[in-house]
């Protein structure tokens, strides 16, 4: 019997045969899974993961290395999809904040460098390199919590709002790509609440919690069914728009 491929079932056949397919943060949890499921799709010619411990790295901080990793994956080949699944919610430095009485602007900073400008100057450095025909992809795995009008919670002040400014960023960069490449997407993804080190140490009340593999194949099932009207957009891991 042979084994299932981890992406049957979703055909990428909306993309053109032969492209490349990139993961920017191919290290995390989800990341990590994005890249094994493109791989095993083996749809794409090749499938470049960079991440902190790749080599070349990428370092959020540094946009020369984001740089050159946009740069080899683009003399690698067609660029087709990119993804972002670079993100930050804590670590021994800090945590979200439950309160306003926990705002700490190095604290704010930090989760604005990590999660809006870092993917911001990513897509500096990928959208002109996407072809300028055919459907092509840039995808960053925002956050539902980053939604504006979905917030009925409160609290995680720094991630909510950095999340908030990527989803700007994308609709902004959108709208440019828009006019250079007219069959490119460029789109920010709720993955769903998914078990990796970014979620651990938060109880996920009543939310359905999904493993990184099946993150993965939602996330690329999304992708593979948008079409040009969806550049712009902000979408959930059923491909249903998440309102700003
Ligand atoms: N898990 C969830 O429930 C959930 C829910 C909603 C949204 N998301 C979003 O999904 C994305 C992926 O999250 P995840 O759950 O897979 O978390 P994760 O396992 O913690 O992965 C985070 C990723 O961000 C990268 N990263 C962090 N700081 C970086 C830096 N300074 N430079 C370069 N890369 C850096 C990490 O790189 P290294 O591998 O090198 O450490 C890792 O690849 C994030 O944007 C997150 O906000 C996740």
């Amino acid at each position: 019997m042979t084994e299932a491929r981890p992406t049957d079932g979703i055909p990428l056949l909306s993309f053109a045969p032969e492209g490349v397919a990139v993961v920017f943060g191919a290290g995390g949890g989800i990341g990590a899974a994005l890249v094994q499921t493109l791989r095993g799709s083996q749809h794409f010619s090749q499938v470049l993961a960079f991440g902190r411990r790749t080599t070349p790295a990428i370092e959020l901080l540094d946009e020369s290395t984001l740089e050159r990793a946009a740069e080899l994956a683009s003399d690698t080949g067609t660029l087709r999809l990119v993804i972002d699944a670079t993100g930050f919610l804590h670590d021994e430095r800090q945590m979200p904040e439950k309160s306003w009485r926990q705002l700490d602007a190095n604290s704010l900073a930090r989760c604005f460098a990590l999660n809006a400008t870092g993917p911001a100057l990513i897509m500096k450095h990928v959208l002109p390199r996407l072809p300028r025909e055919g459907k092509s992809v840039f995808a960053t795995l925002s956050a539902r919590v980053g939604s504006i009008g979905d917030n009925r919670l409160g609290g995680w002040y720094g991630y909510r709002a950095s999340k908030a400014a990527l989803n700007q960023i994308v609709r902004t960069a959108a709208v440019e790509l828009a006019r250079r490449s007219p069959s490119a997407l460029c789109i920010a993804l709720h993955p769903g609440t998914v078990a990796t080190a970014l979620s651990a140490p938060f109880e996920a009340r009543g939310l359905q919690v999904h493993r990184p593999e099946e993150a993965a194949r939602h996330l690329i099932g999304v992708i593979d069914t948008l079409g040009v009207d969806a550049n712009g957009g902000f979408f959930d891991w059923r491909g249903l728009p998440v309102p700003w």
